[in-house]
């Protein structure tokens, strides 16, 4: 009964939301007062066309203002669709003026009359297919060719309820994009992520996996290893979707185990109506009658980052742990909290990966 109504919540919502307002840690951290300096870094976010992956792109340039910001999304089809976007999220962090009058915001320009004068943020857009390992090498080996660094990696990127089916290199849709693309991202940049954090005086590089409480909803076992080549057709939805967050969770505990030198934190956003929600709708009947009341128990996308923002920046992340909501530890299932099943979804991975 208890995991039916799991569902029903995760088939009508996404998730289980902080509460309106936040937790504990969400009511204390304002973005304008508590990310820090982040001049000369380097911040990579996936999914960062989408709403809360665009969202901390701007509000890390907006208060941090990081040298540069790579916005990894799906191929957009030409540059003038990927200068759109970059447009789009500089302007969101600076304001349409500041845009229009320094159109230069979109690389290395002195700020105007905002904040503090800082250096803003350079934006650059990554062609990143998730879904095709092809793609995320390629991804990386152009990062590895830009970058000398990487402070913070963002793996943010993320599909719910899709139908049945499989990634093109066969793994099943939900587990092949949201985590299995992720992993192979952050083990090819892990290498950048440990030598900006040798390098630095005080070490502060980072990893945000964003998962989800729906990782709570995974099928029996947390992951079923033996189905992840095919569609999973068997699986109920939620069932694909929370196998793929459970891995997300189990990836952050073993890159933070294994890499001391990073930090590596899960998170759950919270419940927010964003592109995702939009896509639910349009797959669900439930979710469809239910909409009119969504707002009631949805919070807007700021809040939501809040969950990224704190643990791309705050002092207080420990590494490897799993955060609901935000600065909240351990409110992971028994299943993401299973050693063994963590350990055997690494070397799964591994060997998957062929690394
Ligand atoms: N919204 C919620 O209530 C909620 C709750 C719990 C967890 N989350 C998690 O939060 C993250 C962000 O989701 P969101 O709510 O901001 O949804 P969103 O607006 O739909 O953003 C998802 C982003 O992922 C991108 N994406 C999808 N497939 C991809 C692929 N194959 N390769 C690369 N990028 C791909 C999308 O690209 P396009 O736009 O170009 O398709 C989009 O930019 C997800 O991991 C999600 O599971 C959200």
């Amino acid at each position: 009964m208890a995991q039916l109504m799991e569902m029903l919540r995760v088939t009508l919502f996404g998730s289980r939301n902080d509460a309106p307002g936040g937790g504990k840690g969400a009511a204390s951290f304002d973005p304008s007062r508590d990310i820090p300096c982040l001049a000369g870094k380097v911040v990579l976010v996936t999914g960062a066309a989408g709403d809360l992956g665009r969202t901390t792109a701007v509000q890390l340039a907006r208060y941090g203002r990081p040298a540069r910001i790579y916005v990894a999304d799906l191929p957009r089809g030409s540059s003038d669709e990927e200068e759109l976007l970059l447009r789009r999220i500089a302007r969101e962090a600076y304001g349409t003026d500041g845009a229009k009058a320094a159109p230069e915001s979109l690389g290395q320009a002195a700020g105007g009359d905002d904040k503090d004068n800082a250096t803003r943020t350079e934006f650059r857009f990554l062609g990143l297919d998730l879904g095709s390992l092809k793609s995320v090498r390629a991804c990386a080996a152009q990062f590895i060719a830009r970058e000398e660094r990487l402070d913070v990696l963002i793996l943010n990127a993320g599909i719910i309820r899709v139908a049945p089916g499989t990634t093109s290199d066969g793994y099943e849709a939900h587990f092949g994009i949201n985590y299995l693309g992720h992993a192979l991202l952050a083990r090819l940049l892990v290498p950048t992520l440990v030598r900006t954090a040798e390098q630095q005086q005080q070490p502060d590089a980072r990893v945000v996996v964003v998962s989800s409480e729906g990782h709570s909803v995974a099928p029996k076992g947390g992951i079923q290893f033996d189905a992840l080549k095919g569609p999973c057709a068997e699986m109920s939805y939620g069932q694909r979707y929370g196998q793929s967050k459970v891995a997300l969770i189990g990836l952050a505990k073993q890159l933070g185990r294994r890499h001391p030198q990073l930090k590596v934190a899960a998170v759950h956003p919270g419940r927010i109506l964003t592109g995702m929600a939009a896509s639910l709708r349009k797959e669900s009947l439930l979710v469809r009658i239910t909409a009119p009341i969504a707002p009631l128990v949805c919070v807007p996308v700021e809040t939501g980052v809040r969950n990224h923002l704190w643990a791309a920046t705050s002092p207080d992340v420990v590494s490897g742990k799993y955060y609901e909501p935000v600065g909240i530890p351990d409110k992971e299932s028994e299943m993401a909290k299973d050693d063994g099943l963590i350990e055997k979804l690494w070397d799964w991975t591994e060997k998957e990966l062929s690394l």
